[in-house]
């Protein structure tokens, strides 16, 4: 019998036991565990009844997700868990923590389910680009009925106990002892000759469905906006309308053939790689995980504007108390009502109550006293983006600020060595560098100065956990890691206008591969002055040979700053959102053709992915040579996250090896022999392609 699970018995019920850190993933050895378990619970004639129930922090958490993609060995899923399901005594599964997708699939082959109040339960394998494979399309819309099971699956999220239990998908909440309280369920079910309940047996919330494709079809509708380009959730829904419409074995079947399209694709590959990924990003070599982390009881917010108001919300939202400083009483209202417009508008969609609202805005103490920063374990600084004054906030803040305080920057573009610089104790300077808008995006780039000490480090990084963020590591270099590949996007795609292309057909295909928008799009929501500044503060470095497009700094000269000003790359109709080509472009492009020399030609949809997309592979390439990124996936969580690169492409760098890096290096020579050396392959690149390899398998060390 496996190790990792163990059959005992308490009076006249028999316990399984799973014990298999750190989350009980159904691995080989715990499949095979369950179903020698479930044989042994059958076969002591001492058991009246048995649960089902885990040590450790949570029950089982899905299946061992390392497995996927290998040879599968052992028991098949369905093999452990109709064993459960066809006991002759009742099985009650007894949930602590989460019970994740194989997990919560191995709950409802139990007879019962009992959680206690903290539990959620959830099959999340939608956000791994896949489908509950051991029967959870099939069991859960004949527990919760159709509408909850589409909703519940296709999302993936897990619903806390509560409602669980409202919901029918568990029958007991316990407070106090799970053991006991679960044994106590396992003795009344006893007592009470309760059936054998198998929830594959239940009709009544699905049968008055059948022969319905309305249902399903509408569903598909309703989902399109978020489920663009996935495919796991399309097939979710097909799974449902299997277990309304087909026998319940038919249904397995046909969910089991969905779950091995699913794997073999793509799709799942990459989602796969981004949940690791995800997780690597916060282990850091020269940083242990004993390293002492300082708690952060509470902060302050330098500047009222766009994002520090977003940075003191995360603080907010986590419980955090935060001061918010300005220079100016009316920036401050102004900050503040933003702030309390923004929770107004999610209390509106229901996701927030006023309790809740107003909790989170009695955390939040605007101020224009500077001493109060004096308080503050940890301060984030959002003030405009110039050297002059950053120095000079940050020499401040060393005279204010206790000596174990950390102090934060979230400039996007300077130097953090230099503002460091300005303190007395660099150590205890950082970059936090949060994407706009700062209360949603998930990314935070951890910037790592020359002199940022470990533990300054491994502050931030947890303090990113706590705020609800992703937070990466990188170095100080132009524009660090998410900007500067960004810039690389940019550029070559003011160039592919300037041969032919127009704003809307870049924007439409970047749309197509899944971004969120094109990078035109983009510019007039984030403000074309912004990046017009920084060009004009670089003009005189710009080296003279280099090519250099200047159709973005001739839509700022006719005052089109994009949205903000009703016109950009596209305009903007009547305080719309919405962009509309502009025939006035459009012909401000085909002049600049004209004065360049350049023929007009016309830009297939491939051409341009291959120019936007490959020379951003390339710089992910030369961030990684330079140390500035750890890992090729830190730089896709960082693509992912902070710029909604789609899951299911899995980063640029994932991009790259998918489509083969040797393709990727062959484009790029071809560009530097059209474009110029600053389109010349980066060594890694080069090395890798030729040698066959990919940058998942350098990561690995191969
Ligand atoms: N398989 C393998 N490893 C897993 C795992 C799984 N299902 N779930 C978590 N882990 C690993 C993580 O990689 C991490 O490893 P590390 O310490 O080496 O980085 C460790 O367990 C701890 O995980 P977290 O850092 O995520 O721990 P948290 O406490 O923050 O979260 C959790 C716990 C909520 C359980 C979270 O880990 C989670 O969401 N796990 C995935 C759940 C999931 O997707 N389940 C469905 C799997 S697919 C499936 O079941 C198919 C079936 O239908 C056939
Ligand atoms: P903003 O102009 O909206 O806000 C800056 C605020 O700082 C203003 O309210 C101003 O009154 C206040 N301020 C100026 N001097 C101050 C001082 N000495 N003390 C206290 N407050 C002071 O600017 P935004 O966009 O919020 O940018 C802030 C920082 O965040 C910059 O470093 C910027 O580069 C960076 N950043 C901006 C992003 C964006 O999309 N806007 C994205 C990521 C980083």
């Amino acid at each position: 019998m496996s190790e990792l699970v163990t059959y005992s018995r308490d009076g006249d019920i028999g316990v399984i036991t799973v014990n298999h850190p750190p989350v009980n993933a159904l691995s080989v050895a715990v499949r095979q565990g369950l179903k020698d378990c479930a044989e042994a619970l059958e076969n002591d004639p001492k058991a009246k009844a048995g649960i089902l129930i885990c040590e450790g922090r949570t029950f089982i958490a899905g299946a061992d997700i390392t497995e996927f993609g290998k040879v599968q060995r052992g028991p098949t899923f369905h093999q452990a868990l109709n064993i459960l399901e066809g006991l002759k005594k009742p099985v009650v599964a007894a949930i602590h923590g989460t019970a994740l997708g194989g997990g919560l699939e191995t709950a409802l082959c139990c007879h019962y389910r009992c959680a206690v109040p903290s539990a959620q339960v959830g099959l999340p394998e939608v956000k791994l680009g896949l489908l509950p494979g051991a029967g959870g399309t099939q069991r859960l819309p004949r527990l919760v009925g159709v509408p909850i099971a589409l909703d519940m699956i296709t999302t993936g999220e897990p619903i806390p106990a509560a409602q669980a239990q409202k919901l029918g998908v568990i029958d007991k909440v316990i407070e106090g002892d799970l053991r006991a309280g679960a044994i106590a369920f396992a003795k009344q079910l006893v007592q009470e000759k309760k059936p054998l309940r198998k929830v594959r047996d239940l009709e009544d919330k699905i049968k008055p469905l059948r022969g319905n494709k309305q249902i399903f079809d509408d569903y598909r509708k309703s989902m399109a906006h978020r489920a663009r380009g996935f495919e796991a959730p399309y097939a979710i829904v097909d799974c449902i309308d299997a277990a309304v419409n087909m026998p319940f074995d038919q249904g397995i079947a046909f969910e089991q053939k969905g779950i091995a399209t699913l794997m073999a694709g793509l799709q799942s590959q990459a989602q796969r790689y981004m949940f690791f990924a995800e997780r690597e990003a916060a282990k850091i070599p020269d940083v242990p995980k004993d390293t002492p982390v300082a708690k952060v009881k509470r902060a302050a917010v330098l500047g009222a504007g766009t994002m520090g108001g977003g940075i003191a919300m995360n603080f907010a939202n986590a419980g955090i108390p935060v001061y918010l400083l300005d220079t100016a009483k009316e920036q401050l209202d102004r900050g503040v009502d933003i702030i309390r417009k923004n929770y107004t508008n999610t209390m509106q969609k229901g996701r927030l109550t006023q309790a809740e609202l107003d909790r989170r805005m009695a955390l939040i103490t605007p101020t224009l006293d500077e001493k109060v920063m004096g308080e503050a374990d940890f301060v984030v600084e959002a003030v405009f983006e110039e050297m002059g004054l950053k120095k000079e906030v940050f020499a401040k803040l060393d005279r204010i600020c206790r000596k174990d305080a950390i102090m934060a920057t979230n400039t996007s573009t300077l130097n953090v060595d230099e503002i460091a610089a300005a303190t007395s104790r660099p150590d205890k300077v950082i970059g936090t560098h949060f994407f706009s808008p700062a209360n949603v995006m998930r990314l935070v780039e951890v910037v790592r100065g020359r002199k940022s000490s470990k533990e300054t480090i491994a502050t931030a990084m947890a303090l990113s956990k706590t705020l609800g963020k992703i937070g990466v590591l990188v170095g100080v270099c132009d524009g660090f890691v998410g900007n500067r590949i960004l810039h690389q996007r940019n550029r070559e795609a003011n160039f592919l206008l300037e041969e032919g292309a127009l704003p809307e057909q870049v924007d439409k295909v970047l749309f197509d591969f899944g971004l969120p928008m094109g990078p035109f799009a983009m510019g007039d929501m984030a403000g074309l002055d912004v990046s017009w500044r920084i060009r004009k503060g670089q003009a005189a470095s710009r080296p003279k040979d280099e090519r250099y497009s200047t159709l973005a700094d001739q839509v700022c000269e006719m005052g089109r700053y994009g949205q903000k000003t009703g016109a950009g790359w596209f305009k903007y109709e009547g305080g719309s959102r919405t962009p509309v080509p502009d025939p006035l472009i459009t012909k401000l492009i085909e002049v600049e053709s004209k004065r360049l020399g350049i023929a007009r030609r016309k830009i297939t949809d491939e051409e341009i992915i291959a120019r936007l997309i490959y020379p951003m592979i390339n710089e992910g390439a030369k961030i990684l040579q330079e140390g500035m990124a750890l890992r090729a996936s830190d730089i896709d969580v960082i693509w992912v996250y902070g710029y909604g690169w789609p899951k299911y492409r899995g980063g640029p760098m994932f991009y790259g090896d998918s489509i083969g890096l040797n393709n990727v290096y062959t484009a790029m020579k071809k560009f530097e022999g059209e474009f110029g050396k600053s389109f010349a392959p980066a060594p890694l690149l080069e090395k890798l392609a030729k040698a066959g390899k990919t940058f998942q398998s350098h990561a690995a060390g191969a």
